[in-house]
């Protein structure tokens, strides 16, 4: 009966052979965003990267802030283009990241050598959510773009919005974008791609071998949940396998009707509501 257990979507991918029969289900893990495999693998995106169109920087201009957060700031791709994107008093500005996952620092500063406007912006590396670094301060936008809002767990939610409104000015206005699926469609949608993969290679290094396997979508009481996993294999410059790494990701769907009663109940006002790119964006103002 689905959904499944742990050890039932264990046994499952072992049966299609998504697994390996050496495989344990001790070795799934599920911190995917705090380890140097994640960084690794975002990182070798970047060619990818470069091509997004990322909706939700119109928005951020519109505003006219003279101080930003990027929460999930990665390598500072986002930031990069919204330093060169528009034109600033940058004497007056700041521009501020906070990523969770700290094996991103080599690659921003890799960054931030290549492209010298990024010189104008610092990333904490550190969990927003529980952070001190921002203590104190506050912001004109707070943005959480390239559709990452569903990774957070739907029940920590008023947690993070409660967290952004502390940190946002008094007419500040917080932008997060996700994926554009309407509620009808969430409880009966197959998104199911199954099985899927990625090869990863930088010159220099060894390939990392990506395998996904993505269940289908669990009705949930809030809305929906697509539970996926990710194999990554990586290979020495000869093709000796060095590491094999299996983790669980969960995004959680929350149907409109209880994502804006947790947005107005964290005191926010809903100002932006846009569809009219591949993402759905939001922007909240302070009730
Ligand atoms: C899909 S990536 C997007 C990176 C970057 N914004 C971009 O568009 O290139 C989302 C990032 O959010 C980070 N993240 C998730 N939860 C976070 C948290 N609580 N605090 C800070 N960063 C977080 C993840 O580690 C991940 O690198």
């Amino acid at each position: 009966m689905y959904p499944f257990t742990l050890q039932e979507e264990f046994n499952n991918l072992q049966e299609i052979q998504f697994l390996l029969p050496s495989d344990k289900i001790s070795d799934i893990k599920s911190n995917l965003h705090e380890t140097g495999t994640w960084a690794n693998v975002f990182w070798r995106r970047r060619h990818n990267h470069s091509k997004r169109e990322d909706p939700e920087l119109t928005f951020v201009f519109q505003q006219n802030p003279s101080s930003i957060l990027e929460i999930g700031a990665g390598y500072g791709r986002v930031l990069r283009k919204l330093i060169e994107g528009h034109e600033w008093d940058l004497d007056s500005m700041r521009f501020q990241g906070v990523e969770l996952c700290n094996h991103f620092m080599p690659y921003f500063h890799r960054y931030q050598r290549d492209h010298p406007s990024l010189k104008k912006c610092d990333i904490i590396f550190d969990n927003f959510l529980t952070t001190s670094a921002f203590e104190g301060t506050s912001f004109d936008v707070i943005l959480f773009p390239m559709n990452s809002f569903p990774s957070f767990d739907f029940g920590s939610l008023k947690a993070f919005f409660l967290t952004v409104h502390r940190h946002l000015t008094k007419n500040g206005m917080f932008l997060f974008s996700t994926y554009k699926i309407q509620d009808q469609l969430l409880a009966s949608l197959d998104l199911r791609k199954g099985h899927d993969g990625e090869l990863l290679l930088e010159l220099g290094q060894g390939a990392i071998v990506a395998e996904y396997y993505e269940f289908l979508v669990i009705e949930t009481e809030f809305g929906a949940q697509i539970v996926t996993y990710m194999c990554y294999n990586t290979f020495s410059r000869d093709y000796t396998l060095e590491t094999r790494e299996i983790f669980r990701h969960t995004l959680d769907f929350g149907l409109q009707p209880r994502l804006h009663e947790i947005i107005e109940t964290s005191g926010f006002r809903i100002k932006i509501f846009d569809d009219s790119s591949h993402s759905l964006v939001y922007g909240l103002i302070k009730l």
